[in-house]
């Protein structure tokens, strides 16, 4: 489903990325980890096209991604996407219209779009709006202002909009990186339910080794822009995570 090739990246003189070569298959669910600037922000960044490499390649469903051509980019990115940090919702508007502007990315034609600026939503987007904030168990909040929502609840309305693309693929940077410790637990249980359920590919970046470890299947991890572990979370050693994490001290 992804698949990464031959990938440098470099800002200015410092090497970001050096050849890094993945493949992730469809359905799995895979978490990201390493030191802090370590590339991990930069990878995933690369997957959805908004990051473009110095040398290699990504391909998202066999495609490659055409990181110049504008068009196909936007294409590409009605299937992909993307959870962050700080949630990036329009806070003084509701959940649903957060969850509603989704569907955007799946709109064709300028007409749609000048509809839709003017608040006006098909019947049928509204009712898949009010049925993703349902899958999301937030379907109380769908006329509360996004500001006046917890951080935890901001982060389902930022998941339901993104289900609204129906995506293939869901990226998510450190998504609970801004969440209490049970809060960050619900949210990657909520993520975990999407990739079962759904069957979409996750690729999360997280912080916390323990919770990568208790929840996904396959982890890789960057050392120094380089792909240090790749493999089961299983076979990840006490001794690879100290060796990863050491890198941050030596900086
Ligand atoms: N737009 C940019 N311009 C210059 N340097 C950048 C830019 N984005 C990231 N970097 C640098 O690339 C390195 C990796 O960053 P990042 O991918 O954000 O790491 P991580 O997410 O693992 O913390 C860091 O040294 C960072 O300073
Ligand atoms: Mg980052």
């Amino acid at each position: 489903m992804i698949k990464i090739r031959s990938y440098s990246k470099n800002f200015k003189e410092h090497a970001v990325l050096t050849d890094i070569n993945i493949d992730i298959r469809e359905g799995e669910n895979t978490v990201l980890i390493g030191a802090s600037g370590s590339g991990k922000t930069t990878l995933v960044r690369s997957i959805n096209g908004m990051v473009v490499p110095d040398s290699g390649e990504v391909y998202v469903g066999n495609e490659r991604i055409q990181f110049k051509n504008k068009k196909a980019l936007r294409n590409k990115r009605k299937h992909i996407g993307m959870i962050y940090q700080h949630f990036n919702l329009v806070e003084r508007t509701t959940a649903l219209h957060n969850v509603l502007t989704g569907a955007l990315g799946r709109l064709d034609t300028g007409m749609d779009l000048f509809r839709s600026s003017l608040g006006f939503f098909e019947k049928k987007d509204k009712e898949k709006a009010c049925e993703m904030l349902s899958f999301v168990k937030i379907e109380d909040k769908q006329d509360k202002r996004v500001d006046k929502l917890s951080g935890g609840e901001k982060q389902r309305v930022a998941i339901a909009r993104a289900l609204m693309q129906e995506p293939k693929v869901m990226l998510a940077d450190e998504p609970t990186a801004n969440l209490d410790p049970e809060t960050s637990k619900n949210i990657i249980k909520l993520l975990m339910k999407i990739n079962r359920e759904k069957g979409v590919t996750l690729v999360a970046v997280l912080h916390d080794v323990e919770t990568a470890r208790n929840y996904f299947d396959r982890v890789i991890a960057l050392r120094g822009g380089k792909v240090y572990f790749d493999g089961k979370t299983r076979d990840l050693k006490d001794s690879c995570v100290r060796e990863i994490y050491g890198m941050e001290k030596a900086n």
